[in-house]
Parts: C-alpha cells; structure tokens; sequence
C-alpha cells in the first residue's frame, strides 16, 4: 500500500503517465491523485489527451426532460425527496412530454433524456406507451427514472428504449444506506446489472463531495464503474439543498470533481461523461473545464421553465440549466473555442478501443 497522503511529486507523474498507457490504476494509487492539486494540471491534460484519441473532439448533446417531481424515495441529499414538504410537484402528460421529444428532434438533438424522481403514476406500461411514441419520431431514448422491478425494465426495452441512467452516488454501503434511506447499494446494483443483461446502454455515477466521502471511496467508485463497464459515467459535485437534512453542509470541490472527472476518462477510456449541470452551478466556467479534463457530452434541458423551475435536485438548477434553444449558438461557440464541435450521430458508446496513438 502506498501512503496515498504523501507521494512524491514524481511518483504522481509517472502514475498519470501510467494510466494514460494502461488505463489501469490501483484504490490507492487513484486515491492519491484525486488528492493531489499540485498534479492536477498534468492529469486534466492527460485525461483531454486520452479523451481525443478515444472519443474525439466531437461532443454529444442529448435533450432533458424533466417530466415528473414526484419521488417516492426520501434521499437526504436531494430536493425532490418525498418528506421536502416545500418541494413543487408537478407531473407531465403524455402529450407534453412527446412534445418536448418533438421540439428535440427539431432543434436537431438526436437523443433525449426522460428524467423524473421515482413516480409510480407511471407504470412501466405508461411509459412505455410513450417511448414508442418517442422512437417514431427516429430518437434515441434515455431513462433516468430510478429503481425497478426486472420485469418493469424489459418492458421499456421492448417498448424500445435504448439507455438508462442510473447513479450509484456513492458506492460505500454505509454511506449509501444513510443517504439513501430505505435502499440498498446490493438493489442499485442489482439495476445496473438487469439493465446491463437486457442489452441497455448503461450509465451511472458520483456525487462528489457528499459528507464524510472520502478519496478512497471516490476511487472505489471509479474501479466500481470500469468493472461494471459503465456505457456513461456522470459525475458532479453535491450541492446542499436547503430543504433537505444536509442544507448545513458543504458543497463538492469543483477541483476535486474536475479530478474524478479526469481519472474516470483515464480508467474508462471510452465512456461517454458528461459536463454535469451542477459542475455549471457551481462555477460558471465548470462547462468548459469538465470538457477541457475529459468530459465530452452535454445535457440541455428542454423543459418549459415553470417545470423546469419546479423540478429542483439542489438550488440554482433551473438557473444555470443550458436551455435547448440556445444551444444552436451559444455552446457552438463555446466549443470552437476550445477545439471542438457539436458531433453529428447518437453518440453511442463506442467499444472499439479505437485509440489512434
Ligand atoms: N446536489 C447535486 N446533485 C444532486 N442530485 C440529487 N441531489 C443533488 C444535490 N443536492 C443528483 C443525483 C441524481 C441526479 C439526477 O441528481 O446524483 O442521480
């Protein structure tokens, strides 16, 4: 075991080197480099390089939509929890959201996000009545909407979904069932592992900068992903909600997210990550930097504001949220300014290990 508090400067070096040409690292060895500021310059720009020659310069838009408030699970984290008695619900119908999918397709996205909390009004025959709508309309589908029975899932396969994310949030089984309460790290990854068996796209991911998270734990999470094979792996800071019991808390460490964010391109060289909204709440350059340390996807919302302004994970979402509309000028030229360029294509994860160096 290394001492992951006190490698030498070189030490760090040559692991980021390492894990550049062998996408293979050890808990400690990505442990100490998540700690380590005065290296983080040479690991974002190892990642940007391992980033280009997997997934190149093209980067991926998918649409969110943000459909339902209602949550029947009560995170200690999270907004939407079910005893957040300030929390705004509000519930999409079916006609809204094959409108927002439709709005998607015309302003040219090729996938959209169906995102909710975990609202049992819609049953897996309800939504999947509306996936089949959304795949006549030629898109690529995501689900965000938590945890369910293996039979509920293959019936929104059949109906035709194509991806589904799913956020471990953090893979150390105490701290998960604390934050979590009522749910189990064995039952989440009992979901991966169906969704992943039913032939889905699978993505997942951290909160950085929960309560009590360590670096250890953050690197178990990254060797958690690549085991697992993660398609697209999210990653964003946690940001305190008021209303929640952890509103005295502190938020994530935009550094440190940066850094989970760059190890995870190194680790999964081919994986699809995203540049989180919350990364964007917290500092208003977080876009650009998680593209510029290995990030290569980007979510904006097409949500009418009153939902969107409703639907309210941490404070400041609604507020920072890229609004679909916009992308068309803004993020293009955000992105020539750094090299790179909306991609065409659904953006698939690709599985070629198709490394041009
Ligand atoms: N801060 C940041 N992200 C949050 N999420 C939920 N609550 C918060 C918060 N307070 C994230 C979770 C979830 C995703 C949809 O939103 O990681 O998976």
């Amino acid at each position: 075991m290394i001492d992951s508090q006190k490698v030498a400067h070189e030490e760090l070096i040559s692991l980021i080197e390492q894990a550049k040409h062998t996408h293979e690292l050890k808990e400690d060895e990505i442990a100490a480099l998540l700690m380590s500021k005065e290296t983080q310059n040479e690991l974002f720009a190892a990642a940007d390089e391992t980033r280009k020659a997997f997934v190149g310069d093209g980067v991926h838009l998918r649409a969110l939509i943000e459909f339902s408030s209602f949550c029947r699970r009560d995170c200690l984290y999270c907004g939407l929890r079910r005893s957040n008695r300030n929390a705004q619900r509000f519930r999409m119908i079916d006609a809204e959201i094959i409108a927002l999918a439709e709005k998607a397709k015309s302003l040219g996205f090729a996938t959209v996000v169906l995102q909710s909390g975990e609202d049992m009004f819609f049953s897996a025959k309800k939504l999947a009545h509306i996936i089949e709508e959304l795949k006549k309309l030629s898109l690529v589908v995501t689900l965000s909407i938590g945890e369910r029975l293996l039979d509920e899932y293959k019936q929104l396969k059949a109906a035709g979904a194509d991806r589904f994310l799913l956020r471990l949030e953090t893979t150390d089984e105490a701290l998960y069932e604390k934050y979590d309460p009522g749910m189990t790290l064995f039952e989440r990854k009992r979901c991966l592992n169906d969704l992943r068996n039913l032939g889905f796209e699978v993505g997942t991911g951290s909160l950085v900068g929960l309560p009590h998270v360590t670096e250890e734990m953050l690197a178990r999470d990254i060797l958690t992903y690549k085991a697992l094979d993660a398609d697209m792996v999210g990653i964003g800071p946690f940001i305190p909600h008021g209303d929640t019991p952890l509103a005295g808390e502190k938020a994530g460490d935009v550094d440190l997210t940066l850094r989970m964010v760059a190890l995870t391109r190194l680790m999964l060289p081919e994986a699809n990550i995203p540049a989180t909204t919350a990364l964007s709440t917290l500092d208003k350059e977080g876009r650009k930097k998680a593209l510029m340390c290995g990030a290569n996807v980007v979510m904006p919302n097409v949500t009418e504001e009153s939902a969107r302004k409703k639907y309210a994970l941490y404070p400041g979402k609604a507020l920072v949220a890229d609004r679909a509309e916009e992308t068309q000028g803004v993020l293009k030229e955000e992105l020539a300014q750094i090299g790179r360029f909306i991609a065409d294509g659904e953006g698939s994860r690709r599985k070629t290990l198709n490394k041009k160096d």
